[in-house]
Formats: structure tokens, sequence, C-alpha cells
């Protein structure tokens, strides 16, 4: 996915400003997980955002690998590595698209030699159909494979916020809409419903998804009330920091390099206007509908 991909692409914004995932999901993952934890490969992992929660996490795998076919991204996750290198002693980052795993030693390239392979916030960018095809022949037979991700925010305390967010993201005239690249920004809104996981190459296939109606059903929303809940508290100021790391806001940033003013301050000079009692460093909150997929590999 090109704009991911482009040098002036700010993968260190893109590390401060994405959501990481909660704690108590990786709990579901290490639960699902059945068997041998040596190996695991995080594809499509940009600067490592899910990368080094797996290895805190799930710190009983050997060895974890993310991979991306940004070297932008990759250039990113090692610097973390660098800067700190005792701390991650198990983690190691390669450039590689997420359909082939040449990046292992020959003797294990399409050997079923991993234990898991995770893909967060990315499959809709793949060629999905050679993705989990090259991922069955490099599972173990009993392998994981979990992909996850999140999809439209919306805002428990302040609900006119998500028709805002909503048109920012979708409008093709006033919005982002014809910004972003198809058909994965559409695969992602659908939550990977219209992605089939093979059924000849993965047994086991749980998924889920949440939506904003379940989440806001529930009367204590801050306690994680749902099994993957994602929600982070930010300022108005950082949110728009976050929308500014999406790739269809690249793309709009590159055609409007002399806008009068930015598509993202449109859209908080909008909630200010709705919300005079907000300022541009109140603390909201902010959910994502999210998803999961887990199978073990036959
Ligand atoms: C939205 S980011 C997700 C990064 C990270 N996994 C996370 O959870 O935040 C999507 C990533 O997928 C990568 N990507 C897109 N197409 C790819 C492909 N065919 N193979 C590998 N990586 C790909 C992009 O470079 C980008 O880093």
């Amino acid at each position: 996915m090109s704009q991911f991909s482009a040098t002036d692409f700010d993968a260190k914004a893109y590390f401060n400003h994405r959501p990481t995932y909660p704690d108590s999901f990786y709990d579901l993952i290490d639960r699902f997980h059945q068997g041998p934890r040596k190996l695991a490969v995080d594809v499509g992992c940009g600067p490592g955002v899910a990368t080094f929660q797996l290895s805190a996490r799930l710190n009983s795998f050997d060895k974890i690998i993310g991979t991306d076919v940004s070297s932008t991204m990759v250039k990113r996750a090692r610097s973390w590595i660098n800067d700190d290198p005792d701390k991650f002693t198990r983690v190691s980052f390669e450039v590689s698209p997420a359909e082939s795993f040449e990046f292992l030693p020959t003797d294990q390239i399409n050997k079923k030699s991993l234990d898991l392979i995770t893909a967060v916030e990315c499959v809709h960018w793949f060629d999905f159909d050679k993705f989990q095809r090259a991922a069955a022949s490099n599972l173990r037979k009993g392998g994981t494979f979990a992909m996850w991700g999140y999809s439209d925010a919306f805002f428990p305390e302040y609900p006119k916020i998500d028709s805002l967010i909503i048109n920012l993201t979708y409008d093709e005239n006033n919005g982002l809409g014809k910004y972003w690249d198809q058909p994965g920004h559409s695969i992602l809104r659908n939550m990977y419903k219209d992605l089939h996981l093979d059924t000849n190459l993965f047994t086991d296939i749980e998924e889920a998804f949440f939506m904003e109606d379940e989440i806001r059903s529930k009367e204590h929303v801050k306690s994680e009330p749902v099994p993957f809940f994602m929600s982070k508290f930010v300022t108005l100021s950082q949110y728009q920091e976050f929308i500014k790391t999406w790739s269809g806001y690249h793309t709009w940033r590159q055609l409007h390099p002399n806008a009068e003013k930015d598509i993202t301050d449109e859209f908080v000079d909008r909630i200010l206007e709705i919300y005079p009692e907000l300022s541009r460093s109140s603390r909201v909150q902010v959910c994502w509908r999210s998803f999961y997929k887990f199978a073990r590999a036959l």
C-alpha cells in the first residue's frame, strides 16, 4: 500500500498516535494458541505497534519477526531496537511483502516452520488469497493464524462527533472519501466480513465483531466490557494527529500542498462549534469498532 511506503510518511508519528491493542486481547490469543512457541511472524507490522506488544505479552515465544513491505516502516521499527537493544532481544524486522516468507532461512521457507502468524490492521491491503495460502504453507499444523483490527471511531461522551468523523472519513466531496486506496479501505470498513478463510487450509475458525451499539449498551464503557475493546483517552489535538497518520490523509495532503486550511483543522473547528465547552486540549474518550479472526492451520 503505497502511502505507508512513501519516504515522507511519518512512521514515528504513526507509532506515537495510533492506538495499541488492549492487554486483555493478547490473553485471548494466548488462550487460543496451542503447542510450541518458537517462532512468530507479525506481517504488515508497520513501525512495530503490535510486534512489540506481542513480545511483551506473549513472552513465551522464543523469537518474533515483524515484516512490512515499507522500508520506511521497518527502518522506524528497527530504530526502537537500536535505541534499546537489551530490551528487545527476541524481536527483529524484515522488509517483505506479507504474501511471501522468503526472508526465512532457505530450509524453512514454505516448510511449515512457524507457530504463529499475526496480521494487524493491514490485511485489507494484501492480496488476501495469496496471503492465506502463503500463511498456510508456513504455519505448522495447528499453528495460529490471527488477524485483527479496528475500523470507525465513535465518541461515547460526545456522540455528535460520530457523524463528523464519518463525513471526514468517507465523504467524497468534503472529506477524504476519494483519497483512499480501494478496495482496501472498503474491506476495512466492512471489518473483513468479505475475507473468507479457506477451510481447506484452516480449521477452528473463530471470528468476532464489536460494534458501537453493543459497546454503548454496556453500562460501564470504561471497564472493558467486551473481549476486544479498543479505546483511548486523547486530547482533540492528539486525535487530530491520529487522523494525520491515515493513508487517505497523506494522499489529501500531497494533492493539496497549498490548502488554506488543513482538512483536520476544519474537522476540529467543527467539533468546537458543536461543543463550545471543549478546547483542543480537552481529553475525550474515543472508541473504535473492532474485530478479529483466529484459526489453526491444517
Ligand atoms: C495500517 S498499517 C498497520 C501497522 C501495524 N500492524 C498496526 O497494527 O498499527 C498497515 C501496514 O501494512 C503494510 N502493508 C501494506 N501492504 C502490504 C503488503 N502487501 N505486505 C506487507 N505489508 C503491507 C503497510 O506498509 C503498513 O505498514
